[in-house]
């Protein structure tokens, strides 16, 4: 049978540079010291029988069962728990020592079910492979006695069970959940023979379990154990792959049974999880073969036309000449694309080369353009980069944390947990956000400071830090003499340096108490290595480039970028969004980030793509849909985004989409979006192919095929069917030549290949001749523009006003169980944790309006109505509201208006000024909807 087990050395690695010799079974063996005798043995090839120890748990020694003799030492101590000494001599293997395992082994043995030839676990169970090390054959005693062998079992978490019979209270599911998972849900109750695991009071489905999946990992038993294996038996081999959800883009080993998923277990060797997941990517995987994927291509002429089902080449051909018909008639800018941030690097690169090469103009963009295109504008102006300076190893080393704009808990759970880690050893916090989230208060962690500011003022905010940070002297003055740029620095620091710039002076406008903001100066300029984590309520403002300028003068004013333990890191949403905006899906850079009105970079694309690329920048999302309505827009390619969810003002997407003659949607589903097209092309999920994903810190992972596509191609080959079909044939026979190309044309990528990829497991990208294994930390001796450039940052405030129509600020998060849009969480049984988007108030302007917790409420702005239920927490500052948007009938970009970054046209959508009241009916927009909606599912096929 396959085994799926990776090697477990049994004790964490350590890494102190005192080197311990010591003899294992006689043979010499050189470890850290702090090493346990367990591990040290392991390296020397000899594996010590175990059940409670495992390698990325500290040891606890209960079990008993790796007892080992020590030369000149009394007893049997545990090697787990016990450290190496020089000189140690350790017998692993005696008579005596098999004795007391075989001892202990049948006390276990003979308080479990014995139901191994019908327990899920059978072949895969530590209990039963150690019963087998230890030679145990024959249990002398009875389970007549007391035993723990009845107990109901808890079915109540949608993906695993827990069977208390089964357990040994080896505590290794208590201990995963504190120090992997850093929840705490769990605990031992009891003493001695009583004691036993427990989820609190009531269930899993009701305690603080947050479904990580770390305690079922960490399971040597089958009491905790994902119902998928239950259902549909052990794997028989596995792939190694990369989460498609979010931006830490965690590796996964996908266990198969065939071309079926049966369990997606982390990856030990992945270097941004190492070893650990959250929810979605372990468990939320089933949405790939629900019976809602689109398996044939459709089309139609209206959109109030049936949708027919016709072949991938009358699908793709009937796409071509309606984009040359467009063409032909209204010009070649009239048409453009969407590329995906949830598709692979190779397929996005595709998209806009089929935009650049087969449409011939520049009109490409993505979805970061709605959430992280301030990152790209503001890093590269002030830094040379756009992207993140870190690597996620490197909170290992910071001494303060400073968490802006992002709730990492619900958005980034993987790397929360390491920064929780962190934390709990001592690292300070600053969380600079107008809710109180998770963050703020955790077992064992609390915000020094918790700046809740008001929606919009982020750049007041950090003006005035950097104000106390400049007129208290606590800059870093060698560091940006020896760096920056002194002009700007100057021009900066005069400005920086103004009274209305002040803390005391900013009050009115953030709402933050000076002293707070002056406290939380003085810790990041002086508390040691000091990190900045941001995320989308930086960048999704009227000032979203603004703040992002912000953050790098500030972390360069303290000499924070350049090393582990600092720097500036954008958390990125989506799991390839780094990845589509290094591919040139902006509509003025090409791939790597070059602007197409540079000649030689142009020149070097025609010649290696055959075609004239167009000099001038293309139309960015918003601009499209304004054309659309002109009417000089007609045509639009999406590769897996949803538009009409997912952009501001929904009314004026809907509109524009209407007024398309050919819109061509390549998605898994019926999105929001295909509801408005013409052609629909069946899309493939991560499990279907192959290619790459960049995620938040710049490293490229592998996308592994585990199964065919469902609908017969992969992404990447259907846009290479359109291209042809355009007259502008494209040869790959494999993602890995398309990853060839992007290395030779992208000099940050010159080193990356698949064979490289293979033999590394990941790349940080740049990855070339100065670089051959990638680039955890960047700028480290000198930034990648030179100098540092300091930007003055005017903080402007947004020209979204409160008024006494509209008295309140809506503003807008993810939650942990579900994924963007939802169109993928939405079809698993994550909807156990959030069926529905819900208006968070506070209850002082919950009692003010008469709303009671679970009331329907009018949530109206400027832009639109919507109705949701109220939830009525304290976790909102009295003025704001808070909703998430991953539920289409919600309708929270209904309500959001068209105000957006002044550099990159990124959405506010976390300032809306809104007013809240009760409400029995749905809003106007929501019946629409809801009709709209009826009617394109009766024009499905199966309907
Ligand atoms: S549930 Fe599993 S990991 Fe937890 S104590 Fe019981 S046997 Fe050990
Ligand atoms: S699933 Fe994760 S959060 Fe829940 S109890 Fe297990 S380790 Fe803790
Ligand atoms: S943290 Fe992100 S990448 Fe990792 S498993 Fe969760 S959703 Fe996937
Ligand atoms: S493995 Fe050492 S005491 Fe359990």
């Amino acid at each position: 049978m396959y085994s799926n087990k990776e090697p477990d050395a049994g004790t964490p690695e350590r890494t102190s540079q005192t080197l311990i010799t010591l003899q294992i079974d006689g043979m010499p063996v050189t470890v850290p010291a702090g090493t346990s005798v367990m591990r040290a043995a392991f390296d020397a090839g000899v594996r010590v029988p175990k059940l409670c120890a495992t390698d990325h748990l500290e040891a606890f020694g209960s079990c008993r069962l790796c007892l080992v003799e020590i030369e000149g030492r009394r007893g049997f101590p545990a090697s787990c728990t016990t450290p190496v000494e020089a000189g140690m001599k350790v017998t692993t293997q005696s008579d005596k020592l098999a004795r007391l395992r075989r001892n202990t082994m049948e006390l276990y043995i003979s308080d479990h079910p014995l139901d191994c030839l019908t327990c899920p676990a059978n072949g895969n169970c530590e209990l039963q492979d150690m019963a087998g090390v230890v030679g145990l054959r024959e249990v002398r005693y009875g389970n007549e006695g007391e035993n723990h062998l009845v107990g109901t079992k808890d079915t109540s978490n949608p993906y695993f069970s827990f069977d208390p019979t089964k357990c040994i209270v080896c505590s290794r599911c208590v201990r995963a959940c504190e120090e992997v998972q850093g929840t705490f849900a769990l605990t031992v109750e009891g003493r001695g023979f009583q004691s036993k695991i427990a989820p609190g009071p009531t269930d899993f489905l009701d305690s603080e379990c947050v479904s990580c999946g770390a305690c079922v990992q960490a399971c040597p038993t089958a009491t905790l154990m994902e119902k998928s294996i239950a259902e549909l038996g052990q794997p028989d081999h596995a792939v190694v792959t990369t989460c498609a959800y979010c931006g830490v883009g965690c590796s996964f080993r996908a266990e198969m049974k065939g071309s079926q998923v049966v369990r997606m277990v982390p990856n030990k060797n992945g270097q941004a999880n190492h070893g650990h997941s959250c929810v979605k990517g372990r468990f939320a995987w089933g949405y790939a073969t629900h019976p809602d994927r689109i398996k044939h291509p459709m089309i139609r002429a209206k959109i109030t036309d049936p949708w027919r089902v016709v072949s991938w080449d009358e699908a793709i051909g009937h796409a071509a000449s309606e984009f040359r018909r467009i063409q032909e008639k209204h010009g070649r800018g009239s048409i453009g694309g969407i590329t995906s941030s949830r598709c692979t690097n190779e397929e996005t690169y595709l998209v806009q080369k089929l935009v650049r090469a087969a449409f011939g103009n520049n009109n490409v963009d993505t979805c970061a353009r709605v959430c992280h295109s301030p990152t790209g504008y503001g890093l590269k102006t002030t830094l040379g980069e756009s992207a993140g300076t870190q690597n996620f190893d490197s909170v290992d080393s910071s001494d303060v944390v400073m968490v802006i704009g992002a709730n990492p808990t619900d958005a980034h759970p993987v790397f929360a947990s390491r920064m929780k880690r962190r934390l709990r050893q001592g690292a300070r916090l600053i969380v600079v956000d107008p809710r109180r989230i998770d963050l703020v208060r955790q077992p064992h962690i609390e915000a020094e400071f918790h700046l809740a500011l008001r929606p919009g003022t982020n750049v007041a905010v950090l003006n005035a830090m950097a104000h106390v940070i400049v007129s208290e002297g606590l800059s870093k003055d060698d560091y940006v003499r020896q760096r920056c740029e002194l002009p700007e620095f100057e021009k900066w620091r005069q400005f920086i340096l103004q009274p209305r710039n002040s803390p005391e002076a900013m009050e009115e406008a953030t709402g933050v108490p000076a002293a707070a903001i002056r406290g939380a100066a003085r810790l990041y300029a002086t508390g040691g290595n000091a990190a900045i984590y941001y995320g989308l309520g930086v960048t999704e403002h009227s000032q979203g480039s603004t703040t992002v300028m912000a953050i790098a003068n500030l972390a360069m004013l303290t000499g924070n970028v350049g090393r582990p333990g600092v720097g500036v890191n954008p958390l990125r949403g989506q799991n390839n969004v780094q990845g589509s905006c290094d591919m040139g899906s902006f509509p003025h850079e090409l791939p790597g980030y070059r602007h197409v009105s540079d000649p030689t970079v142009r020149e070097l694309f025609s010649t290696t793509w055959g075609v004239p690329i167009d000099s001038e920048p293309g139309l960015r999302i918003p601009n499209m849909f304004d054309a659309a309505i002109d009417g000089s827009f007609k045509g639009l390619y999406v590769q897996g985004e949803d538009i009409a969810q997912s952009d501001p003002n929904t009314r004026h997407v809907t509109q524009a989409l209407e007024s398309l003659e050919c819109l061509v949607v390549q998605d898994i589903f019926l999105n929001e979006t295909a509801k408005f097209a013409h052609v629909l092309l069946p899309g493939s999920s991560f499990l279907e192919k192959d290619g790459t994903f960049t995620n938040a810190e710049r490293r490229i992972s592998r996308v592994r095929k585990v199964m065919p596509p469902l609908a017969g191609y992969a992404d990447w080959q259907v846009t290479l069917a359109l291209s042809k079909a355009l007259g502008y044939p494209m040869h790959y026979g494999h993602p890995a030549e398309i990853m060839d190309e992007i290395a030779a044309l992208t000099p940050t990528f010159t080193g990356v290949s698949y064979e490289r990829l293979e033999r590394l497991g990941s790349i940080q990208w740049p990855c070339n001749a100065k670089a051959p294994e990638g680039t955890p930390v960047m700028h480290v001796d000198a930034f990648v523009r030179g100098k540092g450039r300091f930007v003055v940052t005017e903080y402007i405030p947004t020209p979204e006003r409160t008024s006494r129509k509209f008295p309140l600020i809506l503003t807008t998060g993810r939650i942990l169980s579900q994924y963007n849009v939802g169109a993928q969480t939405r079809r698993t049984r994550n909807g156990v944790w959030h069926d529905e988007d819900r208006l968070e108030l506070h209850p002082h302007d919950a009692e003010n309006r008469g709303i009671r917790d679970g009331d329907w409420v009018s949530v109206r702005s400027r832009a639109g109505e919507t109705a949701l239920r109220a939830k009525v927490t304290e976790r909102m500052q009295p003025g704001i509201v808070y909703t998430t948007f991953h539920h289409p009938d919600s309708g929270a970009n209904v309500v959001t208006t068209d105000n957006s970054d002044w550099a990159t046209n990124c959405p506010e959508y976390k300032v809306t000024a809104v007013e809240v009241s009760p409400t029995s009916t749905p809003s106007d927009w929501q019946e629409q909807f809801q009709r709209f909606s009826d009617a394109q599912s009766a024009l499905m096929p199966q309907a």
